[in-house]
């Protein structure tokens, strides 16, 4: 589908392999990336994005980092951890997934303490190469739980990018897309443009097109108008956290889709991994919501500050269903998912 994954190990194992996101869609630019600095800058710069594949590539980061400074040895690499997964972890605040492989990876270095078999950097790679897999099971799974909501000839829209781009597999929301398209079926996709950064018409728009499903894309102000008009069947998004009460958070202006979805009667779905639920946050009122700089709004006058913000929630109230890897999931989401 991808030329090559969004997120992955280099051939040699040696270095994380990305498709750079910034140069997309002009350019299909493939980047190796070993040093800590190249890794926490290609997750603030979104040259590797969407909350599952950061989640992967902070994994995949952390053991090539820590191989290449520590030499190889367990002992210098133990002590380069712990200061090297609070970088990453800080990279970008909201997307759970970041959090939660970083998380899994101090873990499974604790579980390879003294009397362990194998070594850390081998337990490190291993748990990476765990979470990388499972992503990309996760995303399949989606897309079967998915398919009926799917049917022949489904009208839908979508919001930023959530689809193989975003993780190590095809994608979330796009997930149930691909698998309705592979079984045959005929959708139609209105992928809003996402501004300032573009996910929708740079990457969603690109990697449905280039799977041959219908694709167009609208400004994202064009969303109500598109839904007033009666041309959508349903909305369907990803997330960076799901609190436990069932608040989502996802990129800015998914709000304002969902409140115009409810207005005109259609339904919103969620599709996300048990890796974007967030049990430990309650509601969307205790999400950190990342701010970015003001250049990404392009030009402005002089002296004129910007408002900035990467993400909104939108309330469980608006969410006709959320769309896991288990099947769809009703809040309150406890700590087993
Ligand atoms: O700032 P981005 O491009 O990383 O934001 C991405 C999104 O908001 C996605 O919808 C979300 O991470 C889900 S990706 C499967």
């Amino acid at each position: 589908m991808l030329p090559i994954p969004a997120v992955g190990w280099s051939p040699d194992q040696r270095a994380l392999r990305i498709l750079d996101q910034r140069l997309l869609p002009g350019a299909e630019v493939v980047r190796d990336l070993v040093t800590l600095d190249e890794i926490v800058e290609a997750i603030r710069s979104l040259a590797v994005r969407g909350a599952p594949a950061i989640g992967v590539a902070a994994a995949i980061g952390l053991v090539v980092a820590l191989e290449a400074d520590g030499d190889g040895q367990d002992a210098r690499a133990g002590a380069l951890l712990g200061g090297y997964a609070r970088r990453l972890q800080h990279a970008r605040p909201t997307a759970v997934n970041l959090a939660w492989a970083i998380d899994r990876m101090v873990r499974a270095a604790h579980r390879a303490g003294p009397g362990e078999a194998g070594s850390l950097l081998q337990t490190l790679r291993t748990e990476a190469e765990s979470i990388r897999a499972e992503d990309v099971a996760m995303c399949e799974a989606i897309g079967e739980h998915g398919l009926p909501i799917v049917p022949d000839g489904a009208r839908v829209l979508t919001h930023c990018n959530a689809g193989a781009l975003a993780t190590a597999g095809i994608g979330t929301a796009l997930a149930p897309l691909y698998t309705a398209h592979a079984r045959g079926r005929t959708l139609t996709v209105y992928a809003d443009e996402t501004r300032p950064l573009r996910q929708g018409a740079r990457l969603t728009a690109w990697e449905l097109a280039r799977a041959g499903i219908s694709v167009s894309v609208l400004p994202d102000g064009a969303a109500a108008s598109l839904l007033a008009q009666g041309l959508v069947d349903l909305v369907i998004v990803g997330a960076d956290r799901i609190a436990a009460n069932g608040d989502v958070a996802n990129k800015i202006g998914t709000y304002g889709v969902a409140l115009a979805a409810a207005a005109h009667g259609v339904p919103l779905y969620v599709a996300a991994p048990r890796s974007t639920i967030d049990p430990h946050t309650a509601t969307g009122a205790d999400i950190v919501i990342e701010y970015r700089d003001a250049e990404e709004l392009g030009e402005l006058p002089v002296g004129v500050p910007a408002w900035n913000p990467a993400f909104d929630v939108t309330p469980r109230a608006l969410v006709r269903g959320y769309l896991t890897d288990r099947g769809f999931l009703e809040p309150p989401f406890l700590p087993l998912h």
